[in-house]
């Protein structure tokens, strides 16, 4: 479900046409609709109804503080792997008790940040890490709430860059070794043992992989309570897909169907952190065509926008659907949409049909609302793009285009350079 539409062969942001905001704001430009945000936001809360839950938006998928402030304001909590998502979370207003802190290298001043803020609890990822928050959180005599991020070794059957769940992977504690490290966590009094954490990958679009690795995590719940340990919180991580092209991803309702009777009796508070599903098809990336090029083999367009503000084609070969904002019958034609970015690699779409794009053309590249402006840089001394958010018939600049001052921002020239 999402809220950019065609109305008279126009794509609409809502209720605002999208060519309007191209025009006001210049292209490139990521343009995110409310409805759809909250919408999303809205089918997990009523999907968990009755079960005690909080959903922790993985902020890595979308860090705009507009969006952050509007799931805060809908009672959202907050998934954060950095001290800068931290700060942005507080900043949107997330309360504390609402945020979870994962990532595998989390730094001695992140960990005295969070610990300083009360967050919920740290996902911990290894016995190195455990160590740190306990030797910190006793210099602050402060108690450190965490949980361990097990790796239940499942196959979430996606991208393998995106897949975290398996043995070979770089984050959590194989769930053989749980007990002994929640044992080791047992005996720092500076810890408080809350829950278990796992995530075990993104752009998961069936159910199984959910369902297979929850059990083991409610298995190894009731093992370590039945240790003294006590669980209170599983925090399942993130991953639910999106359709991009032809997916069928289960809908949140679907998943709490599969795992709320797994979790029936066990007295668990239930953290989900999704990100993707919820910012993913709630925005677009809207660009120009700058200059059509033919060559014997092939066809191009060039646009402005490149892999410099949206990564995910060149990083993952992601599909991502491109429609023309203002519908046409010309010729179809199969081209390349490529960047201005000098690499080969720059590319937003390969060998796709469209009707004929003219220069000036503007193009919708679907499905851009989760890690497309987080994953932005400024390559090639490019500003990075204007950020929008539609509501209803308004719009608002929710992040302005950065300019050529930004690019210096913060360097310096040493004087033995100047003169
Ligand atoms: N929780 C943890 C611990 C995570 O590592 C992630 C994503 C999430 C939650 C949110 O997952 P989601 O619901 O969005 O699938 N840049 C890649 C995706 C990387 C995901 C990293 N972790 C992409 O563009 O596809």
């Amino acid at each position: 479900m999402h809220d950019f539409k065609y109305k008279n062969n126009e794509l609409y942001a809502e209720e605002v046409p999208v060519s309007k905001i191209a025009e006001a704001v210049g292209t490139p430009v990521y343009i995110y609709s409310h409805n759809t945000l909250l919408s999303h936001f809205i089918a997990y809360r009523d999907a968990f109804d009755g079960q005690p839950h909080t959903i922790c938006f993985a902020l890595k998928a979308n860090s705009n503080i507009a969006v952050l402030k509007l799931l805060a304001n809908n009672g959202c909590g907050a998934d954060v792997v950095s001290g800068g998502e931290l700060h942005l979370a507080l900043k949107a207003g997330i309360p504390p008790h609402k945020i979870v802190y994962a990532g595998v290298g989390k730094t001695e001043l992140e960990i005295v940040q969070a610990l300083k803020a009360g967050i919920l609890m740290f996902n911990i990822e290894s016995s190195d890490e455990m160590l740190a928050i306990s030797e910190i959180a006793a210099r602050m005599k402060k108690k450190a709430p965490i949980a361990l991020r097990v790796n239940p070794d499942i196959d979430p059957e996606t991208h393998p860059y995106i897949s975290t769940g398996l043995k070979e992977s770089k984050f959590g504690i194989p769930i053989e070794e749980a007990l002994e490290h929640y044992r080791l966590a047992k005996k720092h009094p500076s810890l408080r043992i809350l829950g278990i954490h796992k995530h075990i990958g993104s752009q998961i679009t069936t159910i199984r992989p959910f369902v297979d690795a929850l059990k083991k995590v409610i298995l190894l719940a009731k093992t370590l309570r039945s240790h003294g340990i006590p669980i209170d919180y599983i925090d399942m991580g993130g991953g639910l897909g999106i359709p991009y092209r032809n997916e069928h991803p289960p809908h949140p309702s679907e998943l709490s169907r599969a795992i709320l009777p797994l979790m029936r009796g066990g007295n668990f508070n239930l953290i989900l952190e999704p990100g993707r599903s919820i910012a993913g098809n709630a925005g677009i990336l809207v660009t120009k065509a700058l200059y059509l090029k033919k060559h014997p083999q092939k066809e191009f367009v060039i646009i402005d926008g490149g892999m410099n503000d949206l990564i995910r084609p060149s990083l993952y070969n992601a599909y991502h659907n491109v429609l023309p904002v203002k519908k046409n019958n010309r010729k179809k034609v199969i081209s390349d949409l490529v960047g201005p970015i000098c690499e080969s690699g720059d590319f937003l779409a390969k060998n796709r049909e469209l009707n004929r794009v003219n220069r000036g053309d503007l193009l919708a590249v679907m499905s851009a609302g989760a890690y497309g402006f987080t994953m932005s840089s400024n390559y090639n001394s490019r500003p990075r793009i204007a950020e929008v958010l539609v509501k209803g018939r308004e719009f608002f600049v929710i992040r302005d285009r950065e300019t050529y001052k930004d690019l210096t921002r913060g360097s310096r020239i040493p004087e033995f350079l100047k003169k």
